[in-house]
């Protein structure tokens, strides 16, 4: 059976993502801060057995610690990092709240890597594929109207953790990238968004059940489409 770990996994494209899965047949440890208000997913436990809730703030070392041990033995095939956080919109040049920044940090950037660093037994028992819920935003190539400090720096530097550990974890058969989920019309992408989630999940699925060696390390649109670092 094969074992994904979402992070996020309450709305928006995480949930979307774990109905795929589970509609796979897979075992999904679907994780969230607050399981207890979990509605969607406690819908979908009604009718998949092999969906299980974790409570987890992927910014606190505690609750990291606490799943790694909850999870310590099983194969971990997929863990897809997908829990995020935009922070304060319009931030420019000359308004750049340190606190928020910090936050942001945690939850995108410092909060994935801990994950790992807590699952790479089972990571590594699993071959799993690490993927990463990255943005074009986080690409310099693609930065052509500036601004938006803190979410493009803070999805760079988890761009630069994919990429080591896809190097790092590459000989022990694990992979990992650096997924651009679209537009999405979720809290995050608002309602002006391009596509909604289930196609973003339905192209991300792809991209990651897809995945090549030769393409881990990688960073691809929900399409396939490779996006410039
Ligand atoms: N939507 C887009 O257009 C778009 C575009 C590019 C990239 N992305 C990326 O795609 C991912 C999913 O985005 P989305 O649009 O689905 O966002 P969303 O609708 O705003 O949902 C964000 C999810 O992250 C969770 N989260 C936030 N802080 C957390 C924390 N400290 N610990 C654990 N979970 C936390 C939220 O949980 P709560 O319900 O508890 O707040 C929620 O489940 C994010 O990484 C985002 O940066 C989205």
């Amino acid at each position: 059976m094969t074992q994904v770990v979402i992070t996020g996994a309450n709305r928006g494209i995480g949930l979307a993502l774990t109905q795929l899965y589970l509609d796979a047949d897979c075992d999904v440890a679907a994780c969230c801060r607050h399981p207890e208000e979990a509605n969607a997913l406690h819908a979908l436990m009604d009718k998949h057995e092999g969906l299980e809730l974790f409570e987890l703030d992927v910014s606190s070392s505690d609750a990291i610690a606490s799943l790694g041990e909850a999870l310590k033995g099983r194969p971990i095939h997929r863990l897809i990092n997908n829990a995020g956080y935009y922070g304060p919109k319009g931030v420019s040049l000359g308004n750049s709240p340190e606190d928020e920044w910090q936050a942001m940090f945690s939850i995108n950037c410092i909060g994935p890597l801990k994950l790992v660093e807590s699952l790479t037994e089972g990571l590594c028992q699993g071959q799993g594929i690490i993927a990463n819920l990255s943005s074009k935003m986080g690409s310099m190539a693609d930065n052509s109207s500036g601004g938006a400090y803190l979410y493009r720096s803070v999805k760079a530097a988890q761009n630069a953790v994919t990429k080591s550990l896809a190097i790092d974890l590459a000989p022990y058969g694990v992979k990992a990238v650096a997924l651009h989920p679209g537009w999405v019309k979720t809290a995050m992408g608002g309602p002006n968004a391009l596509i909604d989630t289930q196609t973003s999940a339905a192209g991300l699925y792809r991209v990651i059940e897809g995945l090549t060696s030769a393409q881990s390390g990688g960073f691809f649109d929900y399409q396939g489409n490779i996006i410039p670092w």
